[in-house]
């Protein structure tokens, strides 16, 4: 029987392609040349499989992939996906949900201590030669410990965080979620309220809720205004969730006292993105799941989902809408 053809858009392990090799007959990009769409069209006129990070998956590539039975992403996120395009043509689309939620709840607790702690503002300061006798209350931060940390979008990742800052660090934890999180309340005594309850009692305030229609710009003017004016905002999902400009202004403002970014509404962000000069903000290049471990594991599961939808066996990294 001959193998299915498959595109791998990006980059992945060797063991990785390997296994795909076993089950796929393989197009690879010429990883050496930057991306093009056009490219890209002409290579997936003729799969029946993708395998991609951060590819927009509408119905303009679906109109010219008619063999195509399933794309997998190799991140959680799934804000690619056009799921009414994928639906229409039958096209099933996995993520790769679990194996990266300790690495990224990692991240995230070193931006909160960064930004609370002003870690990498003093760091360049004292690269830059600044440091003086006397500058004993220069860097004055905010305590993590036993502070209150609201998380928006209780999900694996967020409950990963919860977990470290109720049991590591002590913090109270709020939260805000579409669907009340039972177990986390008994796991990390986290209290289940409102998004403006949570927005205006937390010293940080964590989004972690997957960008779609309804969350697009969740974070706006109204809600830095609630945030206290000596708490921080970490984002580490995605950077649509929030309307920069307003980020930025109540930064300006002095509405919000900091922030800790691992993601932005555009990326890779521009280097005059007023965000990345400003001495309380700590910013990351998205690099939230950036451990060779995960990345490795999330390339597999992904091969793995990948194989499994054209084998027609059942796989985990269905993504809940294409199930
Ligand atoms: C990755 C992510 O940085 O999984 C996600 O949704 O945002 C991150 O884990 C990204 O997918 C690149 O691999």
């Amino acid at each position: 029987m001959s193998k299915p053809k498959i595109f791998i858009a990006n980059p992945v392990p060797n063991h990785v392609e390997e296994y795909i090799s076993n089950h796929c007959e393989i197009v690879k990009w010429d990883f050496t040349k930057p991306k093009d769409f056009q490219g890209i069209l002409e290579i997936v006129k003729d799969v029946e499989g993708i395998i991609e990070v951060g590819l927009k998956i509408d119905e303009n590539l679906l109109s010219k992939a008619p063999k195509l039975k399933v794309v997998s992403n190799i991140s959680v996120g799934y804000n690619n996906f056009d799921i009414e395009a994928m639906k229409k043509y039958n096209i099933i689309g996995t993520n790769t949900p679990g194996v990266l939620d300790e690495t990224v709840a990692d991240t995230i607790m070193g931006l909160i201590i960064n930004s609370g702690r002003r870690l990498c503002e003093a760091e360049r300061d004292l690269r830059a030669g600044n440091w003086e006798k006397g500058d004993g209350d220069k860097y004055f931060g905010k305590d993590i410990h036993h502070s209150t940390l609201g998380i928006i979008g209780m999900g694996r990742i967020g409950e990963c965080v919860a977990r470290r800052a109720h049991l590591g660090f002590k913090m109270d934890i709020l939260y805000y979620n579409r669907r009340r999180n039972e177990a986390a309340e008994t796991k990390y005594n986290a209290n289940y309220l409102t998004m403006d309850e949570v927005l205006s009692k937390s010293d940080f305030v964590l989004v972690m809720t997957p960008l779609s229609d309804e969350t697009y710009h969740f974070m706006g003017e109204r809600e830095f205004k609630l945030m206290r004016k000596d708490a921080f905002f970490i984002n580490a999902s995605r950077g649509q969730v929030v309307d920069e400009k307003a980020l930025i202004e109540a930064l300006n403002n002095k509405e919000i006292a900091g922030a800790g970014l691992d993601v932005f509404e555009k990326e890779p962000t521009d280097k005059d993105n007023p965000l990345l000069k400003m001495e309380n903000v700590v910013t990351l290049p998205h690099i939230g799941s950036a451990t060779q471990k995960t990345r490795d594991e999330m390339a597999m599961f992904a091969a793995k989902a990948l194989v499994d939808v054209l084998q027609n066996k059942k796989s985990d990294g269905i993504v809940p809408e294409l199930r």
